[in-house]
């Protein structure tokens, strides 16, 4: 089954509205030649809705970085799906591993979050991941299986459809490190093969698998090359259009 080659750049905790406008046009003049590679950028909140509108006749969309469980209420400083939705940003990435991290995520929290995306018509753009000590206590396998489980607990096979996944080893995570191609791989079987068990092999062989961490123009042909690997979740590289454009036009060549 081919599935669409999809890119996305995660800004993270950068750019100010100014720095925003500028970087989300000049990605959007670099790639106005791209037919086949979904694109995504996911600017930080403040941007969304400046950055949604100029590229609102592009083949780019938008994303945010995280949301909230509930739908509306008393919880200050908190942003909702429908909030985003607003913006014209249609989607979401949902337990980053810095949001694991540093913000308390967890696979429930993560779970409840996909299901109010959904419900609003957010398309989640799914973080798993493990740690240096776990892959050196081969134990990567069991520890993405139980993200992924925990994340798509309760779903229907038609909401997989709605979803991507992102591979994103924390250890390769903005250090330069990337995951070898075949360890990726791995990885990503992994992933399809669990979706499989839970929900059937056609939502799983439709499902977009990203991987992220430490992507770049020097090694995105070798990762998008591997039959599992179905895009990129790009953080460093994401934040300078041409390398951004060049990943994107890497992933157009090839699908
Ligand atoms: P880097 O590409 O900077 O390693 O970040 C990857 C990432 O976390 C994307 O979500």
């Amino acid at each position: 089954m081919s599935r669409k080659i999809i890119i996305a750049g995660n800004w993270k905790m950068h750019k100010t509205n100014s720095e925003a406008l500028q970087l989300a046009n000049q990605i959007k003049m670099k790639t106005t030649d791209v037919k086949h590679t979904g694109m995504i950028m996911c600017p930080p909140f403040t941007a969304l809705a400046a950055v949604a509108d100029v590229v609102k006749d592009s083949g780019i969309s938008i994303g945010a970085q995280d949301m909230c469980i509930a739908k509306e209420g008393a919880y200050t400083g908190a942003i909702s799906a429908g909030m985003i939705k607003s913006t014209g940003a249609i989607h979401v990435i949902i337990g980053h591993s810095e949001r694991r991290q540093y913000f308390g995520e967890t696979d429930d929290s993560v779970n409840q979050k996909i299901k109010t995306a959904l419900e609003f018509g957010l398309k989640p753009i799914v973080c798993v991941g493990e740690s240096l000590e776990q892959r050196e206590g081969n134990i990567t396998s069991e520890v993405v299986t139980k993200q992924i489980k925990g994340a798509f607990a309760g779903l229907k096979p038609e909401d997989i459809s709605h979803i991507i996944a992102a591979y994103e080893p924390i250890w390769a995570i903005g250090t330069g490190k990337t995951a070898t191609p075949e360890q990726a791989e791995a990885v990503h079987v992994t992933i399809r093969e669990v979706v499989a068990e839970m929900f059937g092999q056609q939502a799983a062989d439709g499902l977009v698998i990203q991987y992220g961490g430490s992507v770049k123009p020097e090694n995105a042909q070798s990762l998008l090359s591997q039959p599992n690997i179905d895009g990129a979740l790009v953080g460093g590289a994401c934040l300078k259009a041409d390398s951004f454009a060049e990943i994107i036009h890497i992933a157009e060549k090839l699908g």
